[in-house]
C-alpha cells in the first residue's frame, strides 16, 4: 500500500477536520502518500483530488464542517457511477480509501471494496444513528450545541411561564433528543423510537404546571413530526401560550467538543492501520470505549437503537 484516498460525505459533523488530520498525519508518519478528495463521491467522479502534506491539515483540529467539503451524490449510487469511481481510483494508483460520513457514505465504501478498491468507513454523523458504533463523531458537539440552545431558552420561558416545543436534528433517530433532553431536564421528550400519546403528554405537563412548575420544555426529534403541529395541539387542548423554536442547522457547527476531536483523531488513525493490515470493507467503531473494526455489511444491516434507559430516567427525574 502506498497511496491512500480520504473524503468526507454526506451531512458535515463537527470533529471531521480531527479524522482527516489524523488519516494524514498517520498516513504520512506510515510513509503513504495521502490525498484528499473534494466534495466527497461527486469529487470523486469529478476528479476533484489534493495531495495532503503535513501542514495541509495544520489549524483544523478545532473547527467544524470539513475541509474537504462534503456532498450527497445521487449519481455514485448508480452502476454506472461506481465504475467510473473505481476505474479512477485504479487509475490514480490509489491503493486504499478512508470514507467519513454516514450510513449512507457507507453504502458507496462497500460498494467500492466490493469492486476492489479497498475502502474502510469512519462514521461521522451528528444523528448517532449508525449502527455498529456506540458513537459517531460529531454527536456530542450537536448534543452540547443543543443544549447550549435550550438553556437560553429556558430562560425566556421561566420569565413568560410558557410552553416551548423544541426540535432538534437526528434524522429518524431519537439519540440527539433523549442526550439533550436528559440534560436540560425538558418535562417531555418526543422521539420517533417510542410510541407517545398526545393525551399522555398534555396531561404530565398539567400535572407538573399544579406541581409548580413555571415553563414546560418539550423537546421533539424531527424524525417523530413538525414541532409546530405539536405546539398547536397543546396549544388547543390546553389554551396555553406555546413556542416553537426549531434548532436546525446551528447544531451542526461550531467547534468539536473534547469528546469528538479525542474520538475523531482516535478513529481517523485506526482507519489508516486497518488499510495498512489489509483489512476493507470494515468501519471503525467505538464498543464499550474501545475502538474496534466491525464489517461495513453487517452494520449496514444492522438496526441502530438509542438508549432508552435515558428514555426512562428522563421521565422519572422531570416530576
Ligand atoms: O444527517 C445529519 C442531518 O443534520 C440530519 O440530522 C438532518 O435530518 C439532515 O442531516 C439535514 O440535511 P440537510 O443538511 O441536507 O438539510
Amino acid at each position: 500500500m502506498k497511496r491512500i484516498a480520504v473524503l468526507t460525505s454526506g451531512g458535515d459533523a463537527p470533529g471531521m477536520n480531527a479524522a482527516i488530520r489524523a488519516v494524514v498525519r498517520n498516513g504520512i508518519y506510515r510513509g503513504l502518500k495521502v490525498y484528499g478528495i473534494r466534495k466527497g463521491f461527486s469529487g470523486l467522479l469529478n476528479e476533484d483530488f489534493v495531495e495532503m502534506d503535513l501542514r495541509s491539515v495544520a489549524d483544523i483540529i478545532h473547527r467544524g464542517g470539513t475541509i474537504l467539503q462534503t456532498a450527497r451524490c445521487e449519481e455514485f449510487k448508480t452502476e454506472e457511477g461506481l465504475h467510473k469511481g473505481t476505474e479512477i481510483l485504479r487509475r490514480r494508483g490509489i491503493d486504499g480509501l478512508v470514507v467519513i460520513g454516514g450510513d449512507g457514505s457507507f453504502r458507496g465504501a462497500l460498494a467500492l471494496t466490493r469492486r476492489g478498491v479497498p475502502a474502510v468507513g469512519v462514521p461521522g454523523t451528528i444523528d448517532n444513528d449508525i449502527p455498529g458504533t456506540d458513537l459517531t463523531i460529531g454527536f456530542d458537539t450537536a448534543v452540547n450545541n443543543a443544549i447550549q440552545a435550550v438553556d437560553k431558552i429556558r430562560d425566556t420561558a421561566t420569565s413568560h411561564e410558557r410552553t416551548f416545543v423544541i426540535e432538534v436534528m437526528g434524522r429518524r433517530a431519537g439519540d440527539i433528543a433523549l442526550a439533550a433532553g436528559l440534560a436540560v431536564g425538558a418535562e417531555t421528550i418526543l422521539i420517533p423510537e417510542e410510541p407517545y400519546s398526545i393525551d399522555e403528554v398534555v396531561d404530565r405537563l398539567k400535572k407538573s404546571v399544579a406541581r409548580g412548575k413555571r415553563h414546560s420544555i418539550l423537546l421533539v426529534a424531527e424524525g417523530v413530526g413538525q414541532a409546530t403541529d405539536i405546539a398547536a395541539e397543546i396549544r388547543s387542548r390546553t389554551g396555553w401560550e406555546t413556542r416553537v423554536t426549531v434548532l436546525g442547522h446551528l447544531q451542526r457547527g461550531g467547534s468539536p467538543t473534547a469528546v469528538d476531536r479525542v474520538l475523531a483523531s482516535r478513529m481517523g488513525a485506526m482507519a489508516v492501520d486497518l488499510l495498512l493490515e489489509g483489512q476493507s470493507g470494515k468501519m471503525v467503531a467505538l464498543q464499550r470505549n474501545a475502538l474496534v473494526a466491525v464489517d461495513l455489511d453487517e452494520a449496514m444491516k444492522g438496526t441502530h437503537r438509542p438508549d432508552l434507559g435515558l428514555y426512562t430516567l428522563a421521565r422519572i427525574l422531570s416530576i
